[in-house]
């Protein structure tokens, strides 16, 4: 039997380490550099599928103050949460499904880097939408990575949808607006590469 979303992740954190995933980055440039342009350090910030990043770290670095750090894998946070240390008393930790996500206020900064793209059921994808509506501030920014339409057909062995940035126009367009769109080239831990596309998009 094909195991459920949140078994998979879970057996992926609880079974690799960090250097074993193909998305691990020691610094997460791309989006460090976005979200710093972006915002300061009170602004209210959400990491989606943050998983074993370490962006939460590093804006904690910088001063940033209001952040909160969702995964469907109870694993991956802890493990965030054991790379804090004490600093993670400071952060808010959700375990939970972003398609069935129920946040209790709204953001500045919505960040998803390679989360979105393994939603590849319309219906999945429809709830993800009309979540980032609701929960980003009018004026706010979702800072989004995906797989790239040059990038990897599929990833922790499950199937993704990749972007370009028309697509992500087409998908979000009616109540974001593209203020910013990149390739990116990830190496991963183990000397591969991965072409994504990076977009911040403003909340009309
Ligand atoms: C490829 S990893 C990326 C992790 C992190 N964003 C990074 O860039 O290093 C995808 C992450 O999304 C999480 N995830 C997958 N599907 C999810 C869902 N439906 N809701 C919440 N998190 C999910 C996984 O547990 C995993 O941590």
């Amino acid at each position: 039997m094909t195991p459920s979303r949140k078994d998979h992740w879970e057996n992926v954190y609880t079974k690799k380490s960090d250097q074993e995933v193909s998305w691990y980055e020691e610094v997460p440039v791309q989006s460090l550099g976005l979200i710093t342009e972006l915002a300061g350090p009170d602004a209210h910030i959400i990491d989606v599928g943050g998983g074993n990043s370490n962006l939460v770290g590093e804006l904690l670095l910088r001063g940033y103050q209001q952040l909160t750090v969702l995964d469907i894998s109870a694993a991956a946070l802890e493990r965030t949460r054991q790379k804090l240390g004490t600093r993670a008393s400071n952060v808010v930790w959700e375990v939970a499904d972003v398609t069935s996500y129920v946040p209790d206020q709204t953001f500045d900064v919505w960040h998803d880097r390679a989360t979105f793209h393994f939603l590849t059921d319309e219906a999945d994808q429809k709830s993800y939408l009309e979540l980032v509506q609701r929960a980003i501030k009018p004026g706010g920014y979702l800072v989004l990575a995906t797989f790239a339409t040059s990038g990897p057909e599929k990833c922790s062995g499950l199937e993704i949808c990749q972007y370009d940035t028309p697509g992500l126009e087409a998908f979000f367009g009616e109540h974001f607006e593209v203020v910013q769109a990149f390739e990116n080239t990830h190496e991963t831990p183990f000397g591969t590469s991965q072409n994504f596309i990076y977009a911040v998009l403003r909340k009309r």
